[in-house]
């Protein structure tokens, strides 16, 4: 084996890769509460991953109640050496169509009802996010899908919402003034959370609509975000399957991999 161990972060869809061996389930539990559902661990050629759908399977959890630490937890229990997050985002680009794939390097938190730190109460870590995804994973994982057939974009500002419901056709301006280029529910504090577990994360996003800020567009529907979800799956399974060949042979350290060591550390060192 190569040293890689991919955590892979989306869709239920994602597990049927032919190509995937020694399939195993893995029910895990975590202190912070139950992953969104049993992980697969399995390998393509030398590399292993360990598939984690998100939502659950049927898509059970809405995005605020998807519980990011039990399963970034989850992951690093199961093994996993790097996070790859690939999920649906909504486009606040004319130039990134519905169809367009995203490898994300730069995020804008809005979430609010959320989880966001394994620390507190007591230990207080403060990890930089300045970057927060891992350029070499992202990188490959772009590769990755060209080699797929997707289109592929380098670089991306995601800004990540509570939901559920869409946004209103204000906001959708608003987000495209700050910067943003796509729009989702699930990156944050995903992310964030990876990168104080000292796991390298990348963001793969497909594009499934252009939100509510198109005068000539209709306004983001259910059925249409459903539908080009479902013609990405394909091509997102096959992205996956071409990172296992892009990998090197054996996986050199991430600085990200001991990103605690330089992080602001407090913590309680008496009780009164
Ligand atoms: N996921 C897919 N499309 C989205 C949108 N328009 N807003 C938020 N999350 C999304």
């Amino acid at each position: 084996m190569t040293g890689w161990t991919i955590g892979v972060i989306g869709g239920s869809g994602l597990y049927a890769i032919d190509a995937l061996e020694d399939v195993e389930t893995l029910v895990l539990d975590t202190p912070w509460g139950a992953p969104s559902d049993t992980l697969v661990r399995g390998r393509i050629g030398a590399v292993r991953f360990v598939f984690l759908p998100r939502h659950g399977r049927g898509h059970r959890l809405s995005p605020t109640e998807v519980n990011a630490r039990a399963n970034i937890h989850a992951l690093k229990l199961a093994g996993c050496t790097d996070v790859l997050a690939i999920s649906a985002i909504g486009s606040l680009r004319e130039e990134l169509p519905p169809g367009h794939f995203v490898a994300v390097d730069q995020f804008i938190d809005r979430t609010v009802h959320r989880d966001t730190s394994f620390f507190g109460a007591g230990l207080v870590a403060h990890v930089s996010m300045a970057d927060p995804v891992c350029p070499r994973l992202s990188t490959l994982a772009a590769q990755a899908g060209e080699r797929a057939g997707a289109s592929m974009v380098h670089g991306g500002t995601y800004l990540a919402m509570e939901g559920p419901q869409f946004s209103t056709r204000a906001e959708s301006h608003l987000y495209r003034q700050w910067g943003a280029d796509v729009i989702g529910m699930t990156a944050m504090p995903e992310a964030k959370l990876a990168r104080e577990a000292e796991l390298p994360y990348a963001l793969i996003g497909m594009v499934t609509d252009y939100d509510c800020w198109r005068e000539d567009e209709a306004h983001v529907e259910v059925d249409a975000v459903l539908a080009q979800l479902v013609s990405n799956a394909a091509t997102a399974r096959a992205l996956v399957v071409e990172l296992a060949g892009l990998l090197p042979e054996e996986r050199t350290a991430s600085p990200i991999d001991t990103v605690l060591d330089q992080a602001l550390i407090t913590h309680i060192s008496h009780i009164d």
